[in-house]
């Protein structure tokens, strides 16, 4: 018998970083991610794809990013003692989305491989329960996760989420159309986390206040997403990446990327997920999402049209 399992790679519209910090951020699904399949075995192994990744559960791996996967998926299973215990898996994934591009790869994948896992053993976890049983897994990667990666990528649609508060699903008049461009610099989110905590350690009066203009933008893009307001919402976006340049998480070639996405019609523009590298997202309709495209691709960037929506 085998059990089939998938998980959302996500957009933060607007609100990382002040995420991990108790503030709401406004967050969407893609509907690229991840899929896991699993199968009863002798000893529970587990392979990535594209990634060239086998590891057995069992080894310690001298590879420190293949060690760091082992040690996820052994706090991932922890949810299903019957995984280690009783019945070993033979788990095989695979990811479509780019890895340390602020596009929630590790969550998907966790919630891919969770999903398999509770339809094997039948234990029939709700989406909330899939991403709390996937929260464990994100401390390994991220060390202070906010937890907002593994709940869209259980959930999907678009949301605002708040640590520790039920999330809530957006009321959307139609779906978002966005333009996602890989800066092409490799970014991790756990360093990026580590500086802005460190930022606020030096200067918490001024962090606070740029995390309190931060959650307003937040909170009026939600309304603006309600009622379909793209002009605004682009405007909205604009201030949240001046906000996260002051905090220092933006790079020359994300403003680059941003500049030319703005310059060829998009609404706004801002970097996505960590920030320091990654990924940026421009807001389109349905005539400006070409030029914007071919705009990011003109400026070497790998870039995507996605829609998000209910
Ligand atoms: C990562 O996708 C978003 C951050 O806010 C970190 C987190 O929320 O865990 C930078």
């Amino acid at each position: 018998m085998s059990a089939a399992g998938a998980g959302h790679g996500k957009v933060i519209l607007l609100g990382e970083h002040v995420v991990v910090y108790g503030h709401p951020a406004l967050a969407a699904g893609l509907a690229q991610g991840a899929h896991a399949q699993v199968e009863a075995a002798r000893a529970t192994s587990f392979q990535v794809e594209p990634w060239g990744v086998d590891i057995s559960l069992d080894t310690e791996q001298d590879d420190p990013d293949r060690e760091l996967l082992r040690r996820a998926l052994r706090a991932l299973l922890a949810g299903w003692p019957q995984a280690t215990r009783a019945q070993p898996l033979r788990i095989r994934a695979e990811v479509a989305i780019p890895a340390g591009a602020g596009l929630g790869g590790s969550a998907a994948l966790g919630v891919a491989v969770a999903r398999a896992v509770d339809r094997f053993f039948d234990t029939q976890h709700a989406d909330q329960a899939i991403a709390d049983a996937v929260f464990p897994w994100e401390k390994v990667f991220h060390g202070n996760p906010s937890g907002v990666d593994n709940t869209l990528a259980a959930f999907g649609g678009v949301a605002l989420f708040q640590k520790g508060q039920p999330l809530q699903m957006g009321r959307m008049r139609r779906s978002l159309k966005l333009v996602v461009g890989h800066s092409g610099e490799a970014a991790s989110t756990k360093t990026t986390v580590a500086n802005v905590a460190r930022q606020r350690e030096r200067d918490p009066e001024k962090v606070e206040q740029i995390f309190e203009a931060v959650a307003s933008l937040v909170r009026n893009a939600a309304l603006a997403v309600e009622d379909g307001r793209l002009e605004h919402l682009g405007e909205l976006m604009d201030l949240n990446q001046q906000l996260l340049g002051s905090l220092m998480l933006s790079t020359p070639r994300l403003e680059e990327l941003c500049a030319a996405a703005r310059n060829a019609g998009a609404y706004g523009a801002k970097l996505t997920g960590g920030g320091g590298g990654g990924c940026m997202i421009a807001l389109v309709d349905e005539e400006r999402g070409d030029p914007v495209l071919r705009a990011l691709e003109d400026q070497g960037s790998q870039a995507f049209l996605t829609e998000v929506g209910p």
